[in-house]
């Protein structure tokens, strides 16, 4: 039975909904700040994990946003501020996500949300978009204090989902997941949204797909009671 642990912000949020809240705050600017708050975002969460220095997501996403407003002389007002952290919390699903889930439930595939963010943001966030009902847990490295991609919280999840990384797979759009994955024993598949690069590191996706219904359709294919063949890009 294949086991999907889902990255959440990216690859089943669509986060690019922070970018309109964002133009009707800053302007012409969004796009760019929405771009460096992300980058920011996951460097603070890179920073703590290697410090042992841990806070949850939401404040490495909150102390992110201030960084990038002050390094462009930016001045929320508190009202704002919280509007777009509040923002965060009620982020879309990408499109071609709920389908795609029902395929991959129909064809017997266990799937669990597997996120840095804390499991109160993250069952708040997929209730919200409406896909909670999909998975059989949420599994949050708030429960180990640390953060992608640690091998530690990678073999966390295995623990959490009673799984063997042979009979894994981590599916997530960002490449240092699919990476930290890899390296920890899981298969994974990297979810190319757009024009992203995947880093030359030598450590590559068992899978790459455009979007999560080519997943769908590869892996409701695979039959379940064996272990999942790898495919290279
Ligand atoms: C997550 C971030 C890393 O959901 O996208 O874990």
């Amino acid at each position: 039975m294949i086991t999907l642990a889902f990255d959440v912000y990216g690859t089943l949020i669509d986060t690019q909904g922070v970018v309109e809240a964002l133009r009707e705050v800053v302007g012409e600017q969004a796009d760019e700040l929405a771009r460096a708050w992300r980058e920011k975002q996951l460097e603070y969460s890179f920073r703590r994990g290697l410090m042992q220095y841990y806070v949850d997501f939401a404040t490495c996403t909150a102390q992110a946003l201030d960084y990038c407003c002050q390094a462009r002389g930016i001045s929320l007002s508190s009202a704002d501020r919280q509007a777009l952290l509040d923002g965060y919390g009620t982020l879309p699903a990408f499109e071609d996500v709920p389908e795609a889930l029902c395929s991959l439930e129909t064809a017997g595939v266990r799937l669990f949300a597997f996120s840095n963010g804390t499991r109160e943001a993250v069952e708040g966030l997929l209730g919200h978009a409406g896909i909670r009902q999909h998975f059989l847990d949420v599994v949050s490295v708030d429960e180990l204090r640390s953060f992608k991609p640690n091998p530690a919280v990678y073999c966390h999840f295995l623990r959490r989902a009673g799984a063997t990384g042979e009979a894994s797979w981590l599916i997530s759009g960002n490449p240092f997941d699919v990476i930290g994955a890899r390296a920890a024993g899981m298969h994974a598949a990297w979810v190319r949204r757009g024009a992203a690069v995947f880093d030359p590191w030598g450590i590559e996706p068992d899978l790459t797909v455009g979007d999560l219904g080519e997943l769908a359709d590869y892996l409701s294919g695979i039959d379940h009671s064996r272990q999942p063949p790898s495919k290279g890009k």
